[in-house]
């Protein structure tokens, strides 16, 4: 008796344990959420997949899933297509809206093969027909999973190289700028002056993103690089210009948008935004007349910024004017010159940016 006993504690100690070696040895635990409505499908999968060392999480229906999805993190959703209610095609499409890379692993009757090559287009990574047994579903979870994570891998690597491309153009555009700056001193560090300024009044609008900041950021602070390609003699003439060289000056905008073409790809809002620095919100502005929400938000920052920065900077014919004077004449123009709706945004910011000379210190 004591010896069988002996003997079946021994079994159940040598089984347990190797089923522990088993797992660990295995793939690393990823947290599976399977997405069944069939309970032994359901309960198939939940035991099949946890002996091959997934962690798994099982539900009935694509809102339970939603609903886990949002307060736990999993590496992989392995779904039904036809659940009752929300679908498995819809449910993809809701993960999709939201994160693009989490690897979708969809499971399909016979009759739905049309659908399930429409969910692969829009975004599952794979697809199987049922029955499907635990071992090739753990087979497509796993081929799933990597190439995703190739797939990340690659993007990043990808996106890199673009940034790098990126900072380097950057780079090479600032020696522009300060170039084109340090030929007149009245406009030495306006640009600067003007992104900070803009880049002030954006943090004030709720709901921007870091995109949009950034987009704005390189914008203001390019928003006059088509000035290179405007001749000396007009830019630094001393008195008034006449109608054909004013023409020419106002051709600074669409040089601008030309010379950030490399831009388009990761910073696509900042060729628009230098276009239309000189729009005006009531639409006799230039280049091309827009009124209103149509100029970029980016460019109705900077008409107020570069107004403010220009009336409170030195010029060849008069002295910088006091942050009051330039108080009042941008309320003058809400509505005509600057949008209405970012005015009082200036009033409550401005004073952080005190008006000077030319040498005046801003927040960088
Ligand atoms: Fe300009």
């Amino acid at each position: 008796m004591k010896t069988a006993k002996h003997n079946r504690d021994t079994y159940l100690f040598v089984t347990t344990y190797t089923n522990m070696l088993r797992l660990s040895l295995m793939a690393p635990s990823h947290n599976v959420l399977v997405v069944e409505d069939d309970p032994d499908q359901r309960a198939l999968l939940e035991a099949g997949l946890s002996q091959q060392g997934y962690r798994v999480s099982a539900v009935r229906d694509a809102r339970t899933a939603l609903h886990r999805l949002a307060l736990e993190s999993f590496d992989i959703v392995v779904s039904d297509l036809g659940l009752p209610g929300m679908r498995g095609d819809e449910l993809l499409r809701h993960i999709r809206n939201v994160d693009a890379n989490l690897p979708f692993l969809m499971l399909t009757g016979e009759n739905d093969v049309k659908t399930a090559v429409q969910a692969v287009r829009d975004g599952a990574d794979e697809y199987m027909m049922k029955p499907a047994s635990v071992a090739s579903v753990a087979q497509h979870i796993s081929s799933a999973m990597s190439r995703r994570s190739k797939t990340i891998a690659d993007d990043r690597k990808l996106k890199n190289a673009d940034m790098a491309e990126v900072r380097a153009f950057l780079t090479g555009v600032q020696a522009l700028v300060n170039s084109l700056e340090t030929k007149d001193k009245y406009t030495r560090d306006h640009s600067k002056k003007v992104a900070a300024f803009a880049v002030r009044m954006a943090r004030e609008i709720p709901g921007m993103t870091k995109q949009q900041i950034r987009e704005i950021r390189i914008g203001a602070w390019l928003h006059d690089i088509g000035k290179i390609g405007i001749p000396l003699t007009i830019l630094h003439k001393e008195g008034k210009l006449t109608d054909e060289e004013w023409d020419t000056v106002k051709l600074h905008t669409i040089h601008g948008a030309k010379i950030l073409e490399p831009l388009s790809k990761s910073y696509p809002e900042v060729q628009r935004i230098v276009r239309h620095e000189h729009e005006r919100w009531d639409g006799n502005g230039y280049p091309d007349g827009v009124a209103g929400n149509d100029i970029p938000l980016g460019s109705r920052l900077i008409m107020i910024a570069d107004t403010y920065d220009a009336i409170c900077s030195d010029r060849p014919y008069r002295k910088a004017l006091p942050g009051e004077a330039a108080l009042e004449i941008i309320q003058k123009g809400a509505g005509t010159q600057f949008d209405p709706n970012l005015v009082p945004i200036f009033e409550a910011t401005y004073k952080e940016f005190p008006c000077a000379t030319t040498t005046s210190s801003l927040p960088q």
